[in-house]
């Protein structure tokens, strides 16, 4: 068959993680008979530079016109410790999410048993890990009123959610929860929060209409606590934008292999494919970030092509580096590393 990919490399290293990831899917392509038709496009601080703006109308509209998108990073450290800075690559990220309706991120958090004493936390509580962070993405704080004071000394930011909104999250959450292990955990603060109390009372009507899948509820501060002690007693946690921004970030360290963990983000119009890791502007142009995440990113893209077998095969050739030792050098050491380009076309070749 026949698909259309937007590329959207943007900053620091994605270009050369993002190179990598379509190396492997041409290899898919050729090994199973499909054609990818690669459209490129400006993202973030080059966008920026390029055109003034961080998602440029064109970019918006290779999305549109994608069956889905791979995206690699965006942030440029001249912009960080500029709070005077009137456009930032950031703005392009949550411009996109907006526009294309990215309306839930998706974080799948496994260990990878090889790399276990990668992770901070001890082996006995990571090992078999298996979980999924489910983030709304277009609304709550990040995209509520905010403002300052005309004297510039107060300033405000409002999490406002409707209940529309969070019926189609949640009802996504149970959808992974019915192909996973059958329980949704849903993290809010309703001790305090109305737009939390909304969430639960939402979650508490549509429980009812899954009566095979488990539910239950968790404050946001218990929640980020049981993530680092009990990591494996959750499956699928549904959580709104700003709860989920912290929570999927405290739960891809806890396998200690940042650079191997995917994400997408589903929208109405298309669906978005990118690595959790940012741009890592150090490493930019020096051939040493590890490309796994992008490619189990463009796993997860395969997947929502329904292109099933495709996908596992690049899960399985990606495995097999790990476990052969076919890796970049934050997994692998100094002594026995790879460079990202060699990761790349070991994985093509192997696949
Ligand atoms: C993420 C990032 C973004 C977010 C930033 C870069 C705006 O942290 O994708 O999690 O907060 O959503
Ligand atoms: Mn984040």
């Amino acid at each position: 068959m026949d698909f259309k990919i937007g590329v959207l490399a943007g900053d620091g290293i994605g270009p050369e993680i993002v190179e990598q990831a379509i190396k492997v899917m041409d290899a898919v392509a050729s090994k199973y008979g499909h054609t990818f038709n690669y459209t490129e496009a400006l993202v973030g601080a080059i966008a920026i530079d390029k055109t003034g703006n961080p998602y440029p109308d064109e970019t918006h509209q290779v999305c549109l016109d994608s069956d889905a998108v791979l995206f690699g990073a965006i942030g440029d450290p001249k912009y960080d410790n500029n709070p005077a800075a009137k456009v930032r690559p950031e703005q392009g990220l949550l411009g996109m999410r907006k526009k294309l309706g990215l309306y839930a991120n998706i974080r799948p958090v496994a260990t990878f048993p090889s790399l276990i004493d990668k992770s901070p936390l001890r082996k006995d509580i990571v090992q078999d890990v298996d979980l999924v962070v489910i983030r709304e993405l277009t609304g709550g704080i990040y995209f509520g009123a905010r403002g300052r004071s005309e004297d510039q000394t107060e300033a405000f930011d409002t999490c406002y959610y409707t209940t529309e909104e969070v019926e189609r999250i949640l009802e996504l959450a149970y959808v992974y929860a019915g192909k996973r292990n059958k329980k949704v955990t849903v993290v809010d603060k309703a001790n305090v929060l109305a737009s939390s109390r909304l969430w639960r009372e939402v979650a508490q009507r549509i429980e009812k209409t899954h009566t095979d899948i488990e539910t239950d509820y968790m404050l946001v501060d218990n929640a980020a606590m049981q993530l680092i002690q009990w990591p494996k007693k959750f499956d699928v946690m549904v959580t709104e934008n700003m709860f989920g921004d912290i929570l999927s970030d405290e739960a891809s360290v806890i396998t200690g292999s940042m650079g191997l963990l995917p994400s997408a983000s589903i929208g109405r119009e298309t669906s978005v494919f990118e690595p959790i890791h940012g741009s890592y502007p150090q490493a930019a142009g020096k051939d040493i970030a590890n490309p796994l995440a992008t490619v189990l990113s463009a796993a997860m893209l395969l997947e929502s092509l329904d292109l099933l077998e495709e996908a596992q095969a690049v899960k399985d050739v990606v495995n097999k580096s790990i476990e052969e030792g076919y890796v970049t050098v934050d997994i692998a050491g100094e002594a026995t590393s790879y460079k990202t380009s060699e990761v790349g076309d070991w994985l093509a070749k192997n696949i």
